[in-house]
């Protein structure tokens, strides 16, 4: 029966006498029964099927390890049925009876597929991400599962990675935000709820940093960017109480994550004071021996324990070799304990010592799985994803006459690409695509592909030019399909792939209004389109609610407010281009006489900064307002306001931006940093005050030798509408000298809008 999904795949078995611990009092008396191999068997997490194949390798010979006790997790599983037989097997057939955790990467949405991580930071709103998060969890929930894999809160500057599509860009504000966001919509306020999950925040350590952009690579990192960028949004999920994290993949300057004791047993555990379940990666632990600092798998598997690694995924290192290194090292038996007793607490405090069987309710599961609801806040979030870039002349919106449009590209066609990389459960006919909301929207539509992604064929190109030129306008799909980003797809170069540059040149130069939807999971590096198409709508992958999020925006019944979670270079050759570099002794210079620190090739700026993102309306911004020119190191506070005022014709939303640079320091420090955001809503002539409250910690840095310094002297911050567009500046002074507790970048601005009643 291997390879069969359902509750027939579980043979039942007698056992001779089983010894239920159903709800241990205790967990230490629980692992004083356990032997030493049930202990190892807590630490194992087995697939129980492929991403793609979920469910697939439950076969007796697999239940059998479940009902030895040789298993604590199962990931790729799903459905509430078959997950309760699976759960019988241990809880009522295996000695202790102690549950097993079921996990999948449930990243953006179970079923009801949301917009990818990175379009959903481009909503620069975390009530968005909380959303998602919850629904995800009721419905991942409801098809029993207990954890999902996310969010994934590695910051990345470098698009030529596939996986800046994962995560929430390259900003560890931003990112922290959306990091807290979502562990508290997976995991509400009581774990023990049935509609909730167990986060887990990946992968630790700075994984999005890899050299060069390749997946996998090793990262140089600095000490102090390591803890003010790559780990402040990890920081900021412990903060918000992640049941879990895993760990990267990569080294940091030459050491292994998943083997590293001074990072994960030292840092996270000690200092961080944080008790929840680590998890490898995908055979990050076997893969310690080709990083070559473990010579065999015993090594690999003492080297994870130390570093307190308490799960291996799938790779059975702890499983057949973590005993060989017990017996050569008996040191390590503390260390097993301490590590099973985090998965028995996490098992403990999902509730499923008390009621195995609550993830496993067959009419939720057809009850809330893509639910209208659910559906209607899959839309809501990718109308709030959409970027607009650029709009010369207001060629948008649309007007909804009869002007015929030529609906141009094969993405606007592809609903399997706008589930995404990772996509649970979520299936290409629950999406509706550009082309089939357009064409319902609209009586006068001709679609041509054109062009593909993937594919060096321009056999379609004539077609797409002779649909152009018989219609008023084009709209023109472009970018990457769904298999272009995500894990183990970078890139070296960032242009459009396949012959779509071809397609848009040739569609440029018909003259007629040309409006570009850019789709895809990274930035690119778009120069012609920037240049030659009237409008740009950044649209990502927005989920199953795609076409009908980019038409309604199109004609303006929905307002674009989402702006860059990440920079857009103009080239390849100019990554990183993040907006917080560090200042230079010779600064960019647009003269070229000069000897400055930029190209000789390229302007110095990136092609779209961090934060940019337009609107059909125009946002005026008052006078930076503080309440203080002095704040005290050690506990003082400010707030900084300004008010907002929708100065167009048209109701939309701007996202206010502040930043602060610390102009001298004891170290360098970067030209700018976000600090603070809100989106607010302005009705035509409204105005809003937004207001800002900020404690001296979130102006430290890492000091020199290491710790939290909060340093005396002049502070600057700069309020506006993106990173280079700042509308108001106005700076403070911090007295005395202070230490902060953790990385700037994780704490939280409290910010307040006010209605003004103008
Ligand atoms: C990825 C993780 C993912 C895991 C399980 C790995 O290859 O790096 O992000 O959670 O597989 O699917």
């Amino acid at each position: 029966m291997a390879g069969t999904v359902g509750a027939q795949a579980f043979e039942s078995v007698e056992v001779g006498q089983s010894s239920r611990s159903a709800n241990p009092a205790n967990i230490d008396a629980l692992l004083d029964q356990m032997t030493l191999d049930e202990k190892i068997g807590q630490l194992v997490q087995r697939m129980g099927g492929r991403s793609k194949a979920l469910n697939s390798r439950l076969g007796p010979d697999e239940l059998e390890k479940v009902r030895r006790g040789e298993v604590g997790s199962y990931l790729h599983v799903a459905g509430a049925e078959p997950l309760r037989e699976l759960q019988r097997v241990a809880v009522e057939e295996s000695r202790l009876g102690i549950p097993l955790l079921f996990s999948m990467d449930v990243v953006h949405g179970y079923r009801t597929i949301f917009p990818v991580p990175l379009a959903m930071a481009a909503s620069w709103d975390p009530d968005t991400a909380v959303r998602h998060a919850r629904i995800a969890a009721t419905e991942a929930s409801a098809a029993g599962l207990h954890w999902t894999f996310a969010p994934m809160v590695d910051i990345a500057r470098d698009p030529r990675w596939g996986r800046i599509v994962e995560g929430a860009g390259e900003d560890a504000f931003l990112g922290s935000r959306m990091a807290v966001a979502q562990v508290r919509g997976f995991q509400g306020s009581d774990l023990a709820a049935a509609d909730t999950i167990i986060a887990g925040a990946k992968h630790f350590g700075a994984y999005g940093a890899a050299e060069g952009g390749r997946d996998y690579a090793g990262a140089e990192v600095g000490k102090r960017t390591m803890q003010e960028v790559y780990l402040a949004p990890f920081r900021a999920a412990a903060e918000a109480d992640t049941a879990s994290y895993m760990t990267a993949f990569n080294a940091v300057d030459g050491v292994p994550t998943t083997g590293n004791a001074a990072l994960l047993r030292t840092m996270l555990r000690d200092e961080w004071g944080w008790e929840g379940l680590l998890l490898s990666d995908w055979r990050a632990v076997e893969e310690l021996m080709a990083h070559g600092v473990a010579g065999s798998r015993s090594d690999a598997a003492r080297l994870a324990l130390e570093a307190s690694v308490d799960m291996d995924m799938v790779a059975d290192v702890y499983a057949a070799d973590l005993k060989a290194a017990i017996d050569a090292d008996p040191a390590l038996v503390p260390l097993l304990d301490q590590a099973v007793r985090r998965i028995l607490e996490t098992k403990r405090t999902l509730g499923l010592f008390d009621d195995p069987y609550k993830y496993h309710d067959a009419a939720r599961e057809s009850r809330v799985i893509l639910s209208d609801d659910h559906r209607a806040a899959a839309r809501t979030a990718a109308q709030r994803s959409i970027v607009l870039l650029k709009n010369e002349g207001d060629v948008l919106p649309l007007a909804k006459d009869a002007q015929h449009i030529a609906l141009i590209g094969a993405l606007a066609d592809d609903a399997l690409s706008q589930l995404g990389s990772w996509r649970a459960r979520g299936m290409a006919e629950d999406v509706v695509t550009l082309r089939a909301a357009l064409e319902a929207a609209h009586p006068n539509v001709t679609f041509a592909p054109g062009a593909d992604s993937r594919s060096d064929d321009a056999s379609g190109i004539p077609a797409a030019i002779a649909a152009a030129q018989s219609s008023d306008l084009i709209v023109l799909a472009l970018g990457e399909d769904f298999d272009w980003s995500g894990e183990a797809r970078s890139r070296s170069s960032l242009e459009l792939p396949g012959r779509q540059r071809e397609l848009f040149e040739a569609l440029a130069a018909t003259g007629k209004p040309l409006v570009v939807v850019l789709m895809g999971g990274r930035p690119l590096a778009i120069p012609e389109i920037a240049e030659k198409a009237d409008a740009v709508l950044q649209t990502w992958l927005l989920g199953i609610e795609a076409g009908p999020a980019i038409v309604a925006t199109l004609f303006g019944e929905n307002n674009p407010g989402g702006k860059l979670p990440a920079s857009f270079p103009r080239t390849t050759g100019q990554v990183p281009v993040n907006y917080d570099f560090l200042p230079s002794g010779r600064p960019a210079d647009p003269d070229l006489t000069k000897d400055t620190a930029r190209y000789m090739d390229q302007p110095i700026t990136p092609l779209y900064a961090f934060g940019h993102g337009l609107s059909y309306t125009d946002f005026a911004y008052g006078e930076p307002m503080l309440d203080r020119s002095e704040i005290a190191a050690d506990g003082g506070a400010l707030t900084i306001s300004v008010d907002v005022t929708n100065s167009g014709a048209r109701g939309g939303d701007e996202v206010v931006q502040l930043y602060m640079r610390d102009p001298v320091a004891n170290v360098s420090r970067p030209v700018k940093q976000l600090r603070g955001f809100r989106r607010v809503a302005l009705a035509p002539g409204e105005t809003k005050r937004v207001s800002f409250t900020l404690t001296a910690d979130q102006f430290a840095l890492w000091g020199p030798s290491g710790g939290w310094v909060i340093e005396p002297g002049e502070i600057e911050l700069m309020i506006g509408s993106a990173s280079d567009d700042i509308r108001g500046r106005t700076s403070f002074t911090i007295t005395g000298r202070g230490a902060g507790r953790i990385a700037p970048a994780a704490i939280e601005t409290r910010t307040l809008v006010m209605e003004t009643g103008q």
